[in-house]
This record gives C-alpha cells, structure tokens and sequence, in this order.
C-alpha cells in the first residue's frame, strides 16, 4: 500500500466531507463544521494553510549536514521526529461514518509509536471519546498524552486522574475549545479559564499540563506563570473561530517571551515536510499534524497513518539535508527568507 492509495480509498469513503484536495487549504470545505473544515467562511483554516505556505526557507547544499539528526526529546521522552499526531475527537459526525470512533483512536496511538513518535487523545460531547483513547493509552503503557476539554475544573481532575493510572506522558486541556456549542448542547458545558483556574489544574497533577490554544504572547505568559510545562500555538485547526489569525504569525513572538521555560509547540495546515522546517525555524519545539492523519486512519487504517506520518519524516529529513540543518538547534530564524 503506498500514501496514493491510501488517499485514493480516503477520497472514495470521505466522499461529501473531505476530497483530499492536492492542496488542503480548506476552500473546498469551508464552513464544514461538524465536518472537515474551518468555521464560518473557512478564512482561518485558509489562512493557516496559506501563511505557511508563504514562508520561504534557504535551501543550503556546501556543508556538512549529512545525517540530520531529527530526534527530539519531548518532556523526558525520546521522538524520532519532532512531530506528534493532535487530538482529534468526533470522527463520527465529522468525517460521514467513514470510520468509528474507537478504530481511528486505536490506529493514532498504534501507527504513531509505530514511527517513533506518539499522539495526543482528546475529548468530545460524548463522554466515551475520552474513555476509549484513555484505555488505548492504556494498553500502550500510557505512552501519549491526553487533551480534555475545558470543562468545569472537577470535572477535568477526574479525566487528569484518568490519564494518571493509565501512565500517560502529560495532559492538558484545549482552551479554545472554550466556546463549542456542540459540547454544550451535549450536556458537556465548556468554558474559559481564569489563571488560577489553571494554576488549580496544573498543581492537581505531578504530570506536565500543556495549554492548547494560545495564539499571544500575553496568553503565553499567563499559561507560563501559571506553571504549565508546555502551550500548542494553534487555533484549533480554523474550527473554534472564524476570523483568527494563524499560528505562524504569532509563533515567533510568542518563542521569544517564553524562551526555554516552556515546550512550546505549533500546529495548523502541516501538509509535507517543509512545514515542518518551517514551524521549527519559526520558534516551534514540535509541531503537531492533524487532518492528514484522519486521510491516513480511514484510508489504510494504522498502516495508512504510519505511512503518513512515515512521508512528513523523511520529506523532513531531506528538508534538513538541504537547509544544512545536521540538528534541531541549527533550524532557526535565520533559515526564513527575509525579502
Ligand atoms: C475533525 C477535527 C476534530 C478535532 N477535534 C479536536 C479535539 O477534540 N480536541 C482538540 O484539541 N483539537 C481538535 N481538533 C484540532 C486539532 O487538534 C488540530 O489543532 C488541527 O487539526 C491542526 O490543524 P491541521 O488539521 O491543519 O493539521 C480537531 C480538528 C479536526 C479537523
């Protein structure tokens, strides 16, 4: 099975959610929430999609970078890649049945460890979402981390107690998911959160919390002081607010108030390599991929989401052979094109 037919049998069973476009730039979906795409008009996931696409890296070949080392150690845990798969929930209702729920947690969890890297559970309107990714992380001796939604703080320590028994690396909640009416009209009522809100779920926990969400530097700042150990610059894929901007205009800014002091991660239209390249010279630790792992799970199940994940690491890899990147360290600001 290679990634074309992969996507081929994707296209077949997302049809009237998702076309697999050559470009997911999320024109052709727009408005598709619940479904595959950004909210309102689609501009925020379009955007994603196309400030990343105008950032230009150098191409390098007189050096000496001929085995990049592309490892990354993500809170105490080693990655082949600085790449993990982000929690996505809801896959019935968003990706038209094409695939259950508990399969498609099983084939990230599985397909990602896989290739060296791990992926992120997350939580949804119907309370099993959770569930199930906690005992798939279960059988996997916890290795991944567990996203919840920013429910009332009672109700997020329960599922941060979840994701403790079953040994998971980290937790964390997705803020921006601080709006969802979905969740609401599910009996699951979701809001924002205070600094001391978050610093109470921080010390309910010896397990690092990460923020999933933060698009300033003042929000950075507050996740910070209230001890997290690690933010996703992100705006949730373009599905909680129309009319944000990307995380890539805001990466860097963000990189530099909080410097070493907290992981900090990107997300948000990671389609090849480069992209890669791209949010790490922008500031990112590790960026996180969304939309082209679900391709890959309905498509050809774990195989499909290892050779997806599989592609973005070795475009990766060439991608800093010809940046003369031999580390992470050397993939930094200087990379961009200026102009
Ligand atoms: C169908 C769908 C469902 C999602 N569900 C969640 C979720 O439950 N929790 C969460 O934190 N983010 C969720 N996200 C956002 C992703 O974690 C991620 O931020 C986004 O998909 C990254 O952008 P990309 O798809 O362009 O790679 C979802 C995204 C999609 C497309």
């Amino acid at each position: 099975m290679n990634l074309k037919e992969v996507k081929d049998i994707a296209r077949k069973k997302m049809k009237g959610v998702c076309n697999i476009c050559r470009e997911c730039d999320g024109v052709w979906c727009r408005g598709m929430v619940p479904g595959m795409g950004g909210a309102g008009d689609g501009s925020t996931m379009q955007r994603n999609y196309s400030k990343l696409r105008e950032i230009r890296i150098m191409m390098k070949t007189l050096h000496n970078a001929k085995n990049p080392n592309m490892k990354y150690e993500f809170l105490g845990k080693m990655l082949e890649t600085p790449m993990m798969i982000a929690p996505i929930t809801g896959l019935d209702y968003n990706a038209g049945g094409s695939i259950k729920e508990e399969d498609y947690i099983d084939d990230i969890v599985n397909g990602s460890l896989e290739c060296g890297t791990i992926a992120m559970i997350g939580d949804g309107g119907n309370p099993d979402f959770y569930k199930w990714g906690i005992e798939a992380l279960k059988k996997v001796d916890g290795n991944g981390v567990a996203i919840i939604k920013p429910r009332e703080n009672s109700e997020i320590i329960k599922r941060i107690k979840m994701a403790e028994e079953v040994g998971a690396l980290a937790v964390g909640v997705d803020t921006d998911g601080a709006g969802l009416l979905v969740m609401a009209s599910m009996g699951q009522p979701v809001g924002p959160k205070s600094k001391e809100e978050l610093k109470e779920l921080v010390n309910s926990t010896k397990l690092p919390f990460i923020v999933k969400g933060i698009l300033s530097v003042e929000e950075a700042k507050i996740a910070m002081e209230a001890g997290v150990a690690g933010i996703i610059v992100s705006n949730h894929g373009g599905r909680v607010l129309n009319g944000t901007i990307s995380a890539v205009e805001t990466l860097t800014e963000i990189k530099k108030a909080v410097g070493d002091k907290m992981v900090v991660i990107a997300d948000g239209g990671v389609r090849e390599g480069m992209d890669i390249v791209k949010f790490l010279a922008l500031g990112a630790n590790c960026i996180l991929v969304g939309r082209p792992v679900i391709w890959g799970s309905v498509g050809g199940r774990r195989e499909g989401v290892k050779l997806t994940l599989d592609t973005l690491k070795n475009q990766f890899y060439q991608g800093m052979i010809l940046t003369g990147a031999k580390n992470l360290e050397e993939i930094n600001i200087d990379m961009v094109f200026k102009g």
